[in-house]
Order: C-alpha cells, then structure tokens, then sequence
C-alpha cells in the first residue's frame, strides 16, 4: 500500500474554490479571467484561506464549462495565457497560498485532437487512447457510448456527457477480446501521458490537483482495486518528483482514494456520506427548525475516518460547482452555525466563492456550457455596488451566467465593513482556526453527542496537550448535556456561551462555541 505523506502546508490549509468564469473579469469581455483572479488574491488572503482549488482552465469547447478539455497543456485563452497562469501561481506564492489545478484524467473533450485521431479507421498513435469496443454493433456494458460517428468500426465508452469518451486505463478483469489489460501498451500510455501533464503544471509552478471522478479511471473494476494500483503508481512517481504537491479526489470514499495515495478525498452530495442530511434536503441539520438528523452521517464520517487512517484527510466543502448554494437551504443564523462546523471539523475546509457572503442559488436560469441545474451556482461574484456588482465591465448581456437579479444580492464590499455579516463571522471562524493546532486538519476528533433527533452536535477536538471541545445547536430550542471536563476559556461563541449546572452544560437555542478544556 502506498504510504502518503502529507505535505506539511495541508495540516493548516484552508481552500477557496473559484470557479474561474465568474470570479473577475479584467479585460470586459463578460468572463472571468486569470488577471482578474491575480487582482482579488488580496481579498481571498484577507478571509483567511491560504490556498485555492481553481476549476478546469485548460483549453476546451466548453461543453461542460471545461471539464471537457481538448488540450491539457494549454491554458483556456478565454482565461489567458500559460505565462499568465505562472504569474497567478508566482503572486499566489508570494502571499503565501497554494494553488491546486483541476485535473481531468477520465475524458477529453470529442474536440481533443487525440479523439479524432482514434476516429480514424486506420491504426495510429491513438488508436488504443480511448475505450473502444472492436465492432460498432456491441455497445460497452455499464456506459454511455459514441457509435456511428466515424469509419472507425467500434462504439466509444463515455464517461460523463455524450462529448466526453473515456480515456482508456484499462479494465480491471478484461473479459472481452477488446477490454484490454491495465497493462497493455495503451492504457499504459494513456497513464504516461497523465504523468506528463502533471509534471508540466507542477514544474510551472502549480501546488497540485483536485481530481476530478477520480475512482472512475480502470474499467469493470468493481472494488476499485485497479484505480487504487493506477493511483499507487502515480504517487510513487509525485513521491520522487513532488514531494510538496498535494492531491485531492472526487471519489467520496476516502478509504479507496487515500489508500490509492490521495492526500485527500471530498465527502460529497453523492456517494455514502450523508453529507446532505446537514445541508441540502427538506429538513437539513443546519436549521432552526430542529428537524433534521445529524447522527447517520456522525456514523458514516466516523468509519470513514477510521478507515482514511491517520494518513488521510476527509474534506467537507461548503458547497460546490455541481450542487445548489448552501443558503438555499440554510438560512440566517443557521449559515453562521454551519460554517462554525465546517471550520472546525478534521480535514481541511473549502470554501465556495461567495459562500462566505451567502450568494444565492438562482433557480430556474437557462443551462450555461454544460451546468444545468447548476448553473444558478455559478453565477458571477458580487463584489460591490457598482455596475455588475463589480465583476465586469461588460454590458449586463454579455456575462457569462446572469448576475443575481434581487435587490437585495449581498456583496463582499459592504459585508466586510458590517461586523455582523456572515463574511465577518466565516473570518473569525478561520483566524481561530487557525491559531489553534487542535482544530487544524490533522488534529484527533471524538464526539459528545451526534446530533440525533435535531440534538446539539458536540465534539472535542485535540492535539498535543490541546483540547477544544466545540458546540454546535442550530435549533431553535435549548438543550443540556452531561460534560465532566472543566471549561478553561471560550474562544468563540455565537448566539451565547454555554451555562454550567453541575455535570451538566447548558446549550443556548440557535448557538455555536469553541471551549477550551481541561
Ligand atoms: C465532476 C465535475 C463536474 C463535471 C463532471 C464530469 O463531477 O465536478 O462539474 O461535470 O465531473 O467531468
Ligand atoms: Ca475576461
């Protein structure tokens, strides 16, 4: 098994992501852009996050906002150039923050010149690129394929979106004569050609990946056991080359993706995690309602913790690019009090860009490049009053997604100067974070209480001789629970500190507080 060893700038990292179409743009043309990213890192640095996750940026058709990429060496020139991400990764650098790239290892975009290569009915370089079958009329079982669409006899796997064909890796037990073994010539190339890419980004400058379906790549693979091997190969390589680069997956199963090397794996809307149950469904944790359920997921993150080991990190966003807003289903105080757990839990943190000021998911907006429903969480930050709320010069037609319509949209200007803003709560929650090794990524984790039947979600959290008990109850009802330790000193509180009573601790309604203990 590969043995990871953390990066050390990870234990105390704590990630935005942006989303790169709609953080800044600097030249008027309606999308987000490389400079524009380079002129709001001052603003990133002063919420506190010290690294950044940045989605896919590599020349693509934008079929599905860049997930699609038709050229992995080339940065998209929507966004600028390669010179320009080095300068981004450089002033990144120079402010102390890391910055990870979107990697895509499954699939290409139909566009990618190594696509139309392997359409050619003639052998070639690429033939063997992608997943074909060898006869047009047999379709591969279990995925979507492109069939038809060239002289080339044989349908091609997809991964995602008909335009996205899978990038051949292998399968795990091939048992049709056109499955071929992880080991024949082309998977392994495709695998060579991965190592390549990755070395080109790192050797400019970039901190490492988040990875996107990265449990996808081996085929018929049923226990993931190919991938895991896939995986092990590739950090034996970053061992050698890039010690300091880290690596996070979408896999959401943190015992597969640590043991196949990843620094770091996301729990996720999808997947066993019951991450919704706090945030996204009719009765989210998070609200004061106190309906919801925090303990099946308590139970899952537990095993998964377990089974990470001490090596692996288990990392729960704010929200993502694929799944609505978190202020779409929690709401005022609530927010505040999520936030309180999303800074303080194991792992380290991201955030969404504009989660920090509750940007709004819009609903019903007309798909934008491949987003769907998820196109009303990627609408252009709001950054103050002024003409589209700072993101663009462009006329209001030309953004690349539409700006929040209502009114009342929040934006970063105004909720940095209003102490009482969710901004300025989600700063406070990070420098503290921050100040204390027991609430870093790395730090242990045991809870007091799960959060059953909308009861508060107590936790202690520690390292060294550290130790901080953190208390969270977003209902809107007061509650007590038994605690023997002694409590030293507050060092946030929310909505009131904790009484005592005995053994007992008294949980104001709608509250969050990290204690210091005994
Ligand atoms: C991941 C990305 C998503 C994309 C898909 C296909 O889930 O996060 O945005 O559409 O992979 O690449
Ligand atoms: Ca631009």
């Amino acid at each position: 098994m590969a043995k990871t060893t953390q990066p050390s700038w990870l234990d105390s990292a704590v990630f935005y992501e942006i989303y790169p179409q709609s953080f800044k743009d600097s030249n008027g043309d309606g999308i987000g852009d490389f400079n524009g990213i380079i002129s709001k890192l001052d603003y990133i640095c002063g919420l506190g996050c010290n690294a950044i996750w940045m989605n896919p940026c590599f020349e693509s058709p934008f079929g599905d906002a860049g997930y699609d990429v038709s050229d992995y060496y080339s940065a998209a020139p929507r966004y600028g150039t390669n010179e320009d991400l080095r300068r981004l990764f450089s002033e990144a650098h120079s402010r102390g923050m890391h910055i990870l790239l979107d990697l895509v290892p499954g699939h290409t975009s139909v566009e990618h010149k190594w696509f139309k290569e392997s359409l050619k009915a003639e052998k070639n370089e690429f033939t063997d690129r992608y997943v074909w079958t060898d006869s047009v009329w047999e379709e591969p079982s279990g995925m979507g394929c492109l069939r038809g669409i060239s002289d080339r006899n044989g349908s091609c796997a997809v991964n995602f979106f008909s335009h996205q064909p899978a990038l051949n890796y292998g399968f795990y037990k091939p048992d049709r004569p056109w499955q071929q073994p992880m080991d024949a010539e082309g998977p392994l190339a495709t695998r060579e050609e991965l190592k390549k890419i990755m070395r080109f980004w790192l050797a400019m400058g970039c901190d490492g990946f988040r990875v996107d379906m990265a449990g996808s790549l081996v085929k018929h693979d049923e226990d993931s056991k190919g991938t895991i091997a896939l995986w092990q190969d590739i950090r034996t390589f970053l061992d050698k080359e890039f010690p300091e680069a880290a690596l996070i997956s979408e896999w959401g199963e943190p015992d597969k993706s640590i043991k196949g090397g990843f620094h770091m794996d996301f729990l996720l809307h999808f997947g066993p995690s019951h991450y919704n149950d706090l945030f996204r469904c009719a009765e989210p944790y998070f609200s004061e309602r106190g309906k919801g359920d925090a303990s099946e997921f308590v139970a899952k993150y537990l095993e998964l913790h377990k089974k990470a080991g001490g090596d692996g990190l288990i990392c729960i966003p704010s929200g993502n690019h694929d799944m609505e807003r978190l202020s779409f289903t929690v709401h005022g105080d609530s927010l505040k009090i999520a936030f309180a757990f999303l800074l303080s839990m194991p792992g380290a943190p991201f955030i969404y860009y504009g989660d920090e000021i509750g940007m709004k998911y819009l609903e019903n907006l007309v798909s934008v490049e491949g987003g769907f429903e998820r196109t009303g969480s990627r609408s252009p930050m709001q950054w103050d009053k002024s003409t589209n709320a700072g993101f663009s010069s462009a006329p209001a037609e030309k953004l690349y997604i539409c700006l929040d319509p209502s009114a009342d949209r929040p934006n970063a200007e105004d909720q940095i100067s209003d102490s009482n803003s969710l901004y300025n709560e989600v700063k406070k929650l990070i420098a503290i974070r921050k100040a204390h090794p027991a609430l870093l990524s790395c730090g242990e984790i045991g809870f007091l209480s799960d959060g059953k039947n909308a009861a508060p979600l107590v936790y202690v959290r520690s390292a060294e001789d550290e130790k901080i008990l953190v208390v969270l109850n977003p209902a809107g009802k007061a509650a007590e629970l038994g605690l023997k330790a002694e409590i030293k000193e507050t060092l946030y509180s929310f909505g009131g500190e904790i009484g005592r009573d005995g053994e007992k601790i008294k949980i104001p309604a709608k509250s969050a507080g990290f204690y210091k203990i005994a």
